[in-house]
């Protein structure tokens, strides 16, 4: 019997995720690959599981823009995964072969319904992933953050934390594209400092682990904070407040700072919110699910033109990596958007051969 491999959340994190997969927080399940797809579902392969920062959230029962994963669950997660099997009353609507990005969870295959999908469409230029990265959530998440919450003027001084990861690279590269005059980012090493500034057009990028970061940003706005959209919280948001510009708005989009702590910390600097008259703001991208499409289209034709990059770090190894590769995520391994390679995809061509 053919078989397939799955990762259930198995035991609350305390508070730090445990990435073992014999007494940790996941553990590997092995369970028989359907033979018979439904009328109404899709058999699809996972090949890039999509690692998000949320996911540590998400393993702990508060209130939440979302409801908790439950324990002895599939891990919930997104993925580009390609349609092996098209139920009967779906044929109209999905091939074989078609990639889409799909919420199967953390396992290797996955029964799902038409809603549990979307087809990619890729620009000219654009590859399988971008549609779980740069035009996917983390790119719409950047979007929206900047465009709607923060929305930088001409001349403005932007500074974004996180500016090495997937959404914070896309959206300090906005807000360059909507005129900003000066986008500062910060992140934790040298080279994603280099690599925001030479590659991606920043103006100046920080080590926050540099023992003078907080000089270093002074220097890097003169004319203080117009927008920061903030990815970590904790001391970095605090450094960044004390440094608000008048009318200034802060974008809470993330604190990945705080999501592993048992007892999240808040910034003490906060009376300048009412001295500067700051306007924070958190959002979910979610609550833009209506603008899309539109969205969508302007990201896809900045990247084919050049204006937007991207960069990826794929975990190769398969599915039972993915417990490790969260962990590695917190700690700042990747330069743009995590994900594990559960499948390469050279395998799913062959495959269709
Ligand atoms: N509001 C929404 O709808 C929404 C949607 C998607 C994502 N988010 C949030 O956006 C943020 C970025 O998510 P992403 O998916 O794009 O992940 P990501 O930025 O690609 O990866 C996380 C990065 O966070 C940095 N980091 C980890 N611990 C840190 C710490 N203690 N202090 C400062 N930086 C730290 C690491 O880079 P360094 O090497 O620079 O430390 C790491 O690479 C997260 O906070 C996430 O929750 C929000």
């Amino acid at each position: 019997m053919s078989t397939y491999k799955q990762v259930i959340y198995t035991t609350t994190p305390n508070p730090a995720i445990n990435p073992s997969l014999t007494n940790g927080t996941f553990s590997i399940k092995t369970v028989p690959k359907p033979t018979n797809v439904p009328a109404d579902k899709l058999l699809v392969r996972t090949h890039y599981l999509s690692l998000d920062p949320a996911m540590r959230q998400w393993l702990t029962a508060k209130r939440s823009y979302i409801a908790p994963v439950e324990l002895g669950a599939v891990m919930r997660g997104q993925s580009i995964a390609q349609i092996i099997t098209v139920g009967a009353d779906l044929s109209s609507k999905f091939t074989p072969g078609d990639w889409v990005v799909a919420y199967s969870g953390w396992q290797e295959y996955a029964l799902l319904g038409a809603k549990e999908v979307e087809k990619v469409v890729l620009p000219p230029g654009g590859r399988p992933t971008d549609a779980m990265s740069v035009l996917g959530m983390t790119g719409l998440t950047a979007y929206f953050g900047m465009t709607e919450v923060g929305f930088p003027k001409e001349g403005e001084t932007v500074v974004v934390s996180g500016a090495a990861g997937a959404t914070g690279m896309v959206a300090g590269q906005i807000a360059k594209i909507k005129g900003a005059k000066r986008v500062v980012g910060l992140a934790g090493s040298k080279d994603k400092c280099e690599f925001l500034v030479k590659e991606l057009g920043f103006d100046a990028a920080i080590n926050y682990k540099d023992a003078d970061w907080k000089k270093q940003l002074k220097e890097a706005t003169p004319e203080y904070i117009d927008v920061f959209f903030d990815n970590t919280g904790g001391e970095i948001l605090d450094a960044c407040l004390a440094r608000a510009a008048r009318d200034s708005r802060f974008v809470i989009c993330g604190a990945i700072s705080q999501y592993n702590a048992a007892k999240p910390q808040g910034p003490t600097s906060f009376m300048t919110v009412i001295s500067q008259r700051v306007t924070m703001k958190g959002f979910i991208v979610f609550d833009y699910a209506k603008k899309y499409g539109t969205a969508l289209q302007e990201l896809a034709s900045w990247l084919s033109q050049g204006k937007l990059k991207r960069k990826e770090h794929i975990v190769p190894g398969g599915i039972e990596g993915a417990p490790q590769a969260l962990v590695d995520l917190y700690k700042g391994v990747n330069t743009g958007k995590m994900m594990v390679e559960v499948a390469p995809v050279s395998e799913a061509i062959k495959a269709k051969l």
